[in-house]
């Protein structure tokens, strides 16, 4: 086994064809770490069973055991197979997994008392996050290795997810044993959370199923403060800091300073200065692909930041309902202080 820690050993490159996807399977059921696209975001998954392998999933992305992990499974029934059944939302769960499963959408309820996921996984929590992806690939994937995943998104602690397998290799090549390369993610950012550990749902993470096709089914949903000083540890993507770029984040920009990239959308304009880089979310002012290019647009700004003397990134003004509502989320935390 390659130590933890150590860019000791070479990440293989697979092609998601048969023979690729077949390889990935037999690296995770042997304890490995595999990042795979879902289509959401690349998550870097290993046994959710395996309390080295999980071990191995924090290190290798610097990222705090005290935040939980999401496990993926290849079917329902497989899911709901770790989940308390007397939980008061069981039903509801049951109801929204058959609507929007496979799909991006997160699931957290009540641990089965004899759950196989170890209780690294989950932070020691007694609730634990479920979700079925959706994608050719992954759903194969998935069902190859026949055991839950774990898979949080395959970016370093803190930094912007990767939505291209180019992405997880900026930041993990040489600490993960490969990467299933499976395209650019279709949605391009990660899965709604909804938390059903109580009586009321809550929306603990806006994401690739709105909260309107979500109440359409349950009625009115709480939403979470995360940005609140008082929002729960366990709640997820708590860090107010999070999907950060290296340069600073200004947000719904109308007047740009000298050295400021533009991320715009549709056709946004500002006053003052001339971008000294402009990259367009969607020039037709679609949510959707705004979403499907926003963290490969930051990424691709930061590794212009030396060409252009860039400054910071200033954000135009950007749609607040249906998918908008996960680009806001991601963009305010890319633009809130960083920790020291
Ligand atoms: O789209 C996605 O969800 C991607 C792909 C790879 O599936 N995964 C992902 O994982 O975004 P991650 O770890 O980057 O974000 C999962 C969030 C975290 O903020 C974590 O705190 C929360 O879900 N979470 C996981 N299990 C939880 C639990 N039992 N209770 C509360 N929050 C939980
Ligand atoms: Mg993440």
């Amino acid at each position: 086994m390659p130590m933890p820690h150590a860019p000791s050993h070479t990440t293989e490159r697979l092609d998601h064809d048969y023979d690729g996807i077949r390889r990935a399977a037999r690296l995770l059921q042997q304890g490995g770490l595999v990042a795979f696209g879902t289509e959401t975001v690349y998550g870097l998954g290993g046994l959710a069973t395996s309390p080295h392998t999980v071990e191995r999933i924090f290190q290798a992305k610097g990222r705090p055991s005290s935040n939980p992990l999401i496990c993926h499974f290849a079917t329902a029934d497989a899911a709901f197979a770790e989940i308390d059944e007397t939980a008061p939302l069981y039903e509801m769960a049951r109801s929204l997994a058959k609507a929007f499963w496979p799909g991006p959408l997160t699931l957290i309820l009540p641990r089965h008392a004899e759950s196989r996921i170890c209780p690294a996984a989950t932070a020691g929590l007694k609730t634990l996050a479920i979700r079925v992806p959706k994608g050719r690939a992954v759903e194969e994937l998935l069902q190859h290795v026949g055991q839950p995943i774990a898979a949080p998104s395959a970016n370093r602690s803190g930094r912007v997810s990767p939505s291209q397998a180019s992405h997880v290799l900026e930041e993990l090549d040489g600490q993960i044993d490969a990467v299933l390369d499976t395209g650019p993610c279709a949605v391009g950012v990660e899965s709604t959370v909804l938390d059903l550990t109580g009586t009321q749902p809550i929306l603990r993470r806006p994401g690739g199923i709105t909260l309107e096709a979500l109440e359409g089914l349950c009625g009115p949903i709480n939403v979470a403060d995360h940005m609140s000083a008082h929002s729960q540890p366990n709640a997820p993507g708590q860090a107010a800091s999070h999907y950060a770029p290296s340069l600073p984040v200004r947000l719904n920009a109308t007047h740009l300073f000298p050295g400021e990239a533009f991320l715009t959308f549709g056709n946004c304009i500002a006053t003052g200065a001339v971008p000294a880089l402009n990259v367009n979310l969607s020039l037709e002012g679609n949510v959707e692909e705004a979403a499907h290019r926003l963290f490969a647009a930051l990424r691709q700004i930061d590794r212009s930041a030396a060409r252009h003397n860039l400054t910071a990134i200033a954000v135009a003004p950007l749609p607040h309902d249906g998918l908008g509502r996960a680009l806001q989320d991601r963009l305010k935390r890319a633009a809130a202080p960083r920790p020291a």
